[in-house]
């Protein structure tokens, strides 16, 4: 099976997790794109979403869905995205769209995150994948040698965020405590969100391989 069929199959599994009547959180990339699709096939009633970025509003709204600002709403349901790696322990990288930021705020008002992902993304180890981090434009450089410091590689995308700021993608790292990088890279000054999801990671992972769609739940 190709990555994008693995994703398209992970994406029809997340339908089951919607419930309907509550309002869905709806995070970028991809795998969310197919998961979109999925959605308004099944015909499931939900009264509202939540998007994280630009991208995934255009998509839904296309599709004659109501999306809200996240001030409108009280709270959350489930939030479904995607991830560009997961550990065992559900701690994820996630930016790879760069939407890092509005999805770990939306990912915060959610009582439940269903990570969804094709077998590739599973990892031991977290930092194969760049991590990006989400940067005001003038801490640019005070950002980049404090993530040096780190032991890290930054480098910068050719790429604004839907917030106007900057990202940079930091190579070279191998993240074996990601919950106390996580902490180390918000403290920087200039930084907006690091794309380490660890201290709210996924509540339920949907793992599409060859052999079908695995699901866990964290303990
Ligand atoms: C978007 O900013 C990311 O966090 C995505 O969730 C992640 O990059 C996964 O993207 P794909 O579903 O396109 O692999």
């Amino acid at each position: 099976m190709t990555q994008d069929e693995l994703k398209q199959l992970v994406a029809r599994a997340a339908v089951d997790e919607v419930v309907e009547g509550e309002i869905l959180g709806v995070g970028t990339g991809s795998t969310v794109d197919f998961f979109i699709d999925a959605l308004k096939a099944s015909g499931k009633s939900i009264p509202a979403c939540v998007s994280s970025s630009v991208r995934s509003t255009k998509k839904l709204e296309a599709l004659g869905y109501r999306v809200l600002d996240l001030n409108e709403v009280e709270s959350i349901g489930v939030y479904v995205d995607g991830a560009d790696e997961i550990n065992a322990d559900f701690a994820m990288i996630k930016g790879g769209g760069g939407a890092l930021t509005r999805e770990k705020i939306v990912a915060s008002a959610a009582r439940r995150f269903v990570c969804i992902a094709d077998a590739s993304k599973k990892v031991d180890v977290l930092g194969a994948f760049a991590l990006p981090v989400e940067v005001i434009p003038m801490a640019l450089g005070v950002v980049a040698r404090a993530l040096r410091a780190l032991g890290g590689d930054p480098r910068e995308r050719d790429f604004t965020t839907d917030n106007g700021n900057r990202i940079l993608d930091v190579h070279g790292l191998r993240i074996t405590d990601p919950k106390a990088l996580e902490d180390q890279i918000n403290a920087i000054p200039g930084v907006v969100t690091v794309g380490l999801f660890a201290r709210r990671g996924a509540d339920v992972l949907l793992l599409g391989t060859p052999q079908g769609v695995v699901r866990t739940a964290r303990g």
